[in-house]
C-alpha cells in the first residue's frame, strides 16, 4: 500500500447550484496559486442552473499535481446533501468545515479527525445576504488553514465588482466574518496543512482556456463555433482574445455553418478553428469529408461529454474517439490528438495547428469535460521556444516554368480546361504546393469531386487510385513525422503494460507511479497522436508484453478495441462510464491483478 504524501492536500467544497460552491473554488484557487502552490482543480455539477449537488475540488501540491488522488483532506459541506454525499471520501484525520447545526441529527462527530462548525448562512444574513454563505466558508478556511485573508479581496472585487460594489462589501464583510467566527469559536486541532510551492510565476488555466491560449499563440486567426457545454469557454475566451490580434470569432447558427466558415476562412490563409462536444462533432462530420478532400487544413476542438445526445453535458465521458477517428463516410483522413492535463491543452493545440498547416489536412483535438472545466497551474509557456509552423505558399507563378505540363499529369482523360496551377500536384510526402485566393497565376477551383493534380473534377478510375494514395500518402507521412509521440514511463521489460489516453493517461501516470514506489513492475504507454495510430512504436513498447489493461471512460472500450485490432495484444479493458473521470486507486487494483495473474514457467 503507498504511502501517502501528505504534502498534497485535496480539499472539496460540496452545495447546493446557486449557493456559489464554483465561485468559491475559483478564489481559493486563486489564492493558492498566488502562494506558489501547484494547484489542480475539478467542478462538476447538474445541467439545472438553481439545485442538484456542485463540487468544486482543489488539489495542491510543492510540485506537478499528477491528479485528484482518491481521497479528500477537507471537506467543506455546505449542506446535509453536500455532506452525505462526500463524507465517504474524506480521510479518517481529515477535516470536515460544515454548516448545518448538530441538532439535525447528522453524526458530525467521526472517529478520528477534526469538525469545525460554522454557521455560514447565519453568518452569510449577518453580512447582508444569504448569497455570501460561500464568502463566510472561504474566511473559515483561510483562518483554518493559513491562508491570507487579504489574498481574496482582489479576486472579490474582479468576480462581484460587476454585480455592485454592496454586492463586494457584503461579500468582504461575510469573509472577515468566518474568520472571525473560527478565531473565536475554534482551537486549531487538525493536522492538515498546505504546502506551498518553489514560488515560480505560473499560470492558472483551465483546459479550455488553455487550447484558446494554444490556438493564438499558435497563430489562430479565426473561430466559428455555436455554443454548447463544456466547450463554450473555449468560444468565449476568443471572443475576449482575437480581435487582440486581429482574429475574427464568429458565433454561427449552428455547427455546420461553423465547420463550413472555418474551411472558408482556411481556405484564405486564415489559421481557423472550431470548438464543440460530441453532438456537434457528429454534425460537422459531413464538412470534415470536405475539408479531407480539399485539402484545407483546420482544427476542430471535441470537449467530450457523456452522451449519445444531450446526455449528461456537465459529466465527463471519452466516448467520442470512434466518431473523431471514423465519423465520416468513405475515407476522410483526419488527424486526432488528445492533451492529457491543462499544460498539454495548450502544447497539444499548437501541435494540432502545426499539423493542420504543414499536411493541409484537418485536426480533431480530443479533450472533455473534466479537463475543460479544470484549472490547474502550468510554468508561463516561452514564447520564443514554441514552434509555429508557418503557411508555406506556392511562389509565383514563374515556378509553373518548373511545374510539369498539364500533358505530362493528366492520369486518364482529362477535362478541357488550361489549368497553370498543379494546386494537387502528386508528390513523395503527398503534401501539395498551397495558394490563396488572389495570387496570380496560381489560381484554382478546390472542390469536393474527386479531382486531379490541377484541381479538375475526374471520374475515371486511374485518376480516382492516384489521388486516394496522394491523400494516404499524407496521412502516413504524418505517421512517420509523429510516429514516436508516445510518453512510455516504468519498466520497460515489464509483462505488464497499462495504456489509456487524454485525461485517464494523467491518472494511470499517478497509479503506475505508486505501483513503480511499491516496487512492481510494470510500464505505462501513453500514445499522443490517436489517429494515425503511432504503430512503430506502439508496437515496440508492447513487445514482450503479456497483459494490457486499457483504461477508458466509456462504455465500450473504444480503445481497447483500436489496441486489440492493431497489434494483437491480450487486452483487459477496465472501463468507467458514469460520468467522473478515474481516480488512481481505482486503478491500481487492476494493475496487481495484472501482474499477480500473469504465469512465470
Ligand atoms: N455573492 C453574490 N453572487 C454570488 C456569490 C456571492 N457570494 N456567489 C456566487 N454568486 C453568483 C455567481 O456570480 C453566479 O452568478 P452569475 O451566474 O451571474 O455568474 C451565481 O451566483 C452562481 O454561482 P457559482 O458560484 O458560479 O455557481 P454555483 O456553485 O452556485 O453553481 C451552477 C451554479 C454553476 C451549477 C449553475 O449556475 C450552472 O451554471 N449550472 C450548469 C448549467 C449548464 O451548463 N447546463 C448544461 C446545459 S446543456
Amino acid at each position: 500500500m503507498h504511502k501517502r504524501d501528505t504534502r498534497y492536500v485535496c480539499l472539496r467544497i460540496a452545495g447546493e447550484g446557486g449557493e456559489g460552491v464554483i465561485s468559491a473554488g475559483e478564489l481559493l484557487t486563486q489564492v493558492s496559486a498566488r502562494l506558489g502552490m501547484h494547484v489542480a482543480t475539478f467542478k462538476t455539477f447538474p445541467s439545472e442552473i438553481r439545485g442538484g449537488m456542485a463540487v468544486y475540488q482543489i488539489r495542491t501540491g510543492p510540485d506537478h499535481v499528477l491528479s485528484q488522488g482518491d481521497y479528500l483532506d477537507i471537506l467543506v459541506a455546505f449542506n446535509r446533501e453536500g455532506y452525505d454525499r462526500n463524507i465517504g471520501d474524506l480521510t479518517s484525520e481529515g477535516v470536515l468545515v460544515h454548516d448545518f447545526e448538530p441538532d439535525n441529527g447528522v453524526p458530525v462527530a467521526r472517529r478520528g479527525g477534526t469538525d469545525y462548525h460554522v454557521p455560514m448562512g447565519t453568518l452569510a444574513r449577518e453580512a447582508g445576504s444569504h448569497r455570501a454563505k460561500n464568502m463566510v466558508a472561504l474566511g473559515a478556511i483561510c483562518e483554518l488553514f493559513g491562508f491570507p485573508v487579504e489574498g481574496l479581496t482582489e479576486g472579490v472585487r474582479l468576480k462581484f465588482g460587476k454585480k455592485s460594489e454592496k454586492v463586494v462589501e457584503i461579500n468582504l464583510r461575510a469573509i472577515e466574518l468566518g474568520a472571525n467566527y473560527v478565531r473565536e469559536n475554534h482551537k486549531i486541532s487538525h493536522e492538515v496543512q498546505f504546502v506551498e510551492g518553489d514560488g515560480r510565476p505560473r499560470v492558472v488555466l483551465s483546459g479550455n482556456d488553455a487550447i484558446a491560449f494554444g490556438a493564438v499563440a499558435a497563430g489562430c486567426r479565426f473561430y466559428a463555433g455555436y455554443p454548447i457545454t463544456p466547450a463554450t469557454e473555449i468560444m468565449e475566451y476568443l471572443a475576449r482574445e482575437l480581435p487582440r490580434v486581429n482574429g475574427r470569432m464568429v458565433q454561427a447558427e449552428d455547427e455546420i455553418a461553423s465547420i463550413a466558415m472555418c474551411i472558408g476562412a482556411s481556405f484564405t490563409g486564415q489559421k481557423s478553428m472550431s470548438a464543440t462536444s460530441g453532438p456537434g462533432l457528429a454534425l460537422m462530420s459531413e464538412a470534415l469529408g470536405l475539408a479531407s478532400m480539399a485539402e484545407v487544413g483546420l482544427v476542430v476542438v471535441d470537449v467530450q461529454r457523456a452522451g449519445p445526445s444531450t446526455g449528461m453535458p456537465t459529466k465527463a465521458e471519452q466516448g467520442d474517439l470512434n466518431l473523431a477517428i471514423y465519423g465520416a463516410h468513405s475515407t476522410a483522413h483526419r488527424v486526432v490528438i488528445a492533451p492529457v492535463d491543462v499544460e498539454d491543452c495548450f502544447y497539444q493545440t499548437v501541435n494540432a495547428f502545426n499539423i493542420a498547416s504543414k499536411y493541409q489536412i484537418p485536426v480533431i483535438v480530443l479533450s472533455e469535460q473534466s479537463l475543460g472545466f479544470s484549472k490547474a497551474s502550468m510554468p508561463r509557456p516561452d514564447f520564443e521556444d514554441l514552434l509555429v509552423y508557418e503557411e508555406q505558399y506556392a511562389t509565383t507563378p514563374t515556378d509553373g516554368d518548373t511545374w510539369p505540363k498539364v500533358d505530362e499529369l493528366t492520369v486518364g482523360e482529362g477535362y478541357p480546361m488550361t489549368p497553370v496551377f498543379p494546386r494537387y500536384l502528386r508528390h513523395d510526402t503527398g503534401i501539395s504546393p498551397r495558394s490563396i485566393p488572389g495570387m496570380p497565376g496560381m489560381e484554382f477551383r478546390a472542390t469536393g469531386l474527386e479531382h486531379d493534380e490541377f484541381a479538375r473534377p475526374r471520374y475515371d478510375p486511374p485518376n480516382r487510385k492516384a489521388m486516394l494514395d496522394k491523400r494516404a500518402t499524407k496521412f502516413e507521412e504524418v505517421r512517420r513525422e509523429y510516429g514516436e509521440e508516445v510518453e512510455v514511463i516504468g519498466d520497460d521489460e515489464a509483462e505488464v503494460a497499462i495504456t489509456g489516453w487524454g485525461t485517464t493517461a494523467a491518472v494511470i501516470r499517478h497509479a503506475v507511479t505508486r505501483a513503480l514506489n511499491d516496487g512492481a513492475s510494470v510500464k505505462a504507454i501513453f500514445p499522443k497522436m490517436l489517429s494515425p495510430m503511432p504503430d512503430v512504436a506502439m508496437r515496440r513498447h508492447l513487445h514482450g508484453v503479456k497483459r494490457v489493461i486499457c483504461c477508458e471512460m466509456n462504455d465500450t472500450g473504444q480503445y481497447a478495441n483500436i489496441i486489440r485490432h492493431r497489434y494483437g495484444v491480450n487486452v483487459h479493458a477496465v472501463l468507467k462510464d458514469r460520468g467522473v473521470p478515474f481516480s488512481p486507486g481505482e486503478i491500481t487494483p487492476y494493475i496487481e491483478m495484472a501482474i499477480k495473474a500473469q504465469v512465470r514457467i
